[in-house]
């Protein structure tokens, strides 16, 4: 594909060679997400981003990382105080919304949602989240994080690494996407961890073995997560079930702690969560007492967020190679966050 113009609407849509394009684009990223430089590359240029669902992590890192890049965000945040309330389609928000901005950013709670608005918009549309569907750059930032926490305990990259996905399988849609995703790579062990009623879709499990991954399926923690490199727990989707009495069948079926982490899993093994975790009692799949244990990725897996979404931004609007150029030296003090 090209990038320059193009919707981010699945992660179906890449090969791997654009996969590790955007990696290496992340990287060059660095700099201006640690505020060593600024760069004002997208000086005048508006960001519509659009969260018609919950959301911290997505929506901020997405407005940052186009503030980063010298652009505007303006932002809709809930379908109740937007026109859709007034029983406009998704077609007539979309041509109008699209007359305002340069590229938008856009979660909604239905499946396919972001691709109908996608086709009606003029400008490049990415997949914030909709539904339960898919979760394009939450995978590309999660597949980024895997590979630097590989990379920094002696591995050669990604192909060959066994990971363990944790919780709500049915409705999870940044596993959804993951796992698509691990289809580009060779070699990938995959251990599903769920309840009967919460499994990986069909579709997607068949999808990854055709791609020659190894795929276990079970319904025990312990056992899943024995024999990887990564563990990556999910919060069960209670938004997505019929009742709330429906999902807490499940809140609090897999609990990983410090104490559980040190009998089963391998010393040194990656601890991620595409975050938010559930931390209520009832819950409570990633435990506050890993807090210190260094194997614990997931802030560094919401920082990688910020460097994937400008490396999308600058590839979408085709300002790659003008980055540099339109930058300089912050003046204020700073301090490396990451
Ligand atoms: C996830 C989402 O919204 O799908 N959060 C995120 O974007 N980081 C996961 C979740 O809400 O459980």
């Amino acid at each position: 594909m090209t990038f320059a113009g193009s919707h981010i609407l699945s992660i179906g849509q890449f090969e791997r060679e654009e996969i590790e394009r955007i990696f290496q684009v992340a990287d060059q990223m660095k700099p201006y997400a640690q505020r060593q430089r600024i760069t004002h590359v997208l000086d005048g240029a508006i960001l519509g981003s659009m969260f018609f669902e919950p959301s911290t992590r997505t929506r901020v890192s997405f407005g940052c990382a186009f503030n980063l890049l010298g652009g505007h965000v303006r932002e809709t945040t809930d379908i109740a105080s937007s026109a859709i309330a007034k029983g406009e389609s998704l077609y007539d928000t979309a041509r109008v919304l699209s007359g305002y901005s340069d590229v938008i950013a856009m979660r909604h709670p239905q499946s396919g949602s972001v691709s109908e608005f996608a086709s009606a918009s003029r400008v490049p549309v990415i997949n914030g989240g909709d539904g339960a569907n898919e979760h394009p750059s939450q995978a590309l930032l999660d597949l980024y994080t895997i590979k630097n926490e590989l990379i920094s305990r002696g591995h050669e990259g990604i192909d060959g690494f066994r990971i363990a996905l944790i919780g709500d399988l049915k409705f999870g849609r940044t596993v959804h996407s993951l796992c698509k995703l691990l289809t580009l790579f060779n070699n990938v062990t995959v251990h599903l961890v769920a309840p009967e009623e919460l499994k990986m879709p069909e579709d997607i499990v068949d999808q990854m073995r055709r791609a020659k991954l190894t795929v276990i399926e079970s319904d025990s923690l312990e056992q899943g997560i024995g024999k990887v490199d990564i563990t990556y727990s999910t919060r069960i989707q209670e938004e997505r079930f019929s009742s709330q009495e429906e999902a807490d069948l499940y809140r609090g079926r897999y609990r990983l702690n410090q104490a559980i982490y040190t009998r089963y899993c391998e010393p040194n093994t990656v601890i991620m969560h595409p975050l938010p975790r559930d931390s209520r009692e009832g819950a409570n799949e990633l435990d506050n007492d890993l807090n210190d244990n260094p194997n614990l990725a997931i802030f560094r897996q919401a920082d990688s967020g910020v460097l994937v979404r400008m490396a999308l931004f600058v590839l979408i609007l085709d300002v790659v190679d003008q980055v540099d150029e339109y930058s300089r030296k912050v003046r204020w003090y700073t301090k490396s966050r990451f």
